[in-house]
């Protein structure tokens, strides 16, 4: 009966072991990150091509972004293009951005240009995104893309507010503005009427 009992308090002990780093795994950041992976990956749907600073300067001088202006750039990559708008133009600016790693890297350029009061990064599917609060928005997207967002911009951007897309166009929504930056780079701009 003694080696029964002490047999299993082995058993008991074992099986409660192997339970507790079993739930201690999937509790874990390892685990946790491993559920976050699988699920932004299937939610990206443009590749990461970041838009050189020059462009980047070009694009908010498009927007004509002044103090007072919110500006929302989806799929914001390294953040550049959010960071260089609070640094130059002193303006809120979000970034709206899939992958970990290029969130980690905003977090770095935010730090490193001191803008944390006026940059937000926030991981979201720009499919998703509410962009009223905006009064500038820009993409450096995929036509397709470009297509998909184009009922929401119109829909819930304010008259007035303005859209600037690094290389792709919007269909037949004729932009006020085309330029060319360069070899390259064409940014088009597009002003939300009056009336829609
Ligand atoms: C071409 S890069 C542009 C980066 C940045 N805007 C720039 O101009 O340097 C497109 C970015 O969109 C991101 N992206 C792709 N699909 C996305 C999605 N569904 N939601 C949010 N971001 C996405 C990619 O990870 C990538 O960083």
């Amino acid at each position: 009966m003694k080696h029964v009992r002490g047999f299993l308090f082995v058993i008991g002990t074992v099986l409660a072991g192997v339970s507790l780093v079993a739930s201690g795994w999937l509790m874990s950041p390892t685990r946790y990150a491993l559920a976050q992976d699988s699920d932004w990956q299937s939610k990206k749907i443009v590749p990461y091509v970041p838009t050189d600073q020059e462009v980047v300067e070009k694009m908010l001088e498009l927007a004509e972004v002044k103090k007072g202006d919110v500006v929302y750039d989806l799929g914001s990559g390294d953040g550049r293009i959010v960071v260089t708008a609070a640094k130059k133009y002193g303006v809120k600016a979000f970034g709206f951005e899939i992958d970990p790693q290029r969130i980690k890297e905003s977090h770095e350029n935010i730090k490193k240009a001191g803008v944390g009061k006026l940059v937000e990064i926030r991981q979201q599917d720009i499919l998703t995104v509410d962009v009223s609060p905006a009064s500038v928005v820009t993409m450096y997207l995929l036509p397709d893309v470009n297509l998909k967002l184009r009922p929401t911009l119109l829909k819930q951007l304010k008259p007035g507010s303005r859209v600037v897309s690094h290389d792709f166009d919007m269909g037949d929504w004729k932009p006020e503005k085309t330029i060319q930056v360069g070899d390259s780079a064409t940014l088009y701009l597009w002003r939300i009427p009056a009336s829609k």
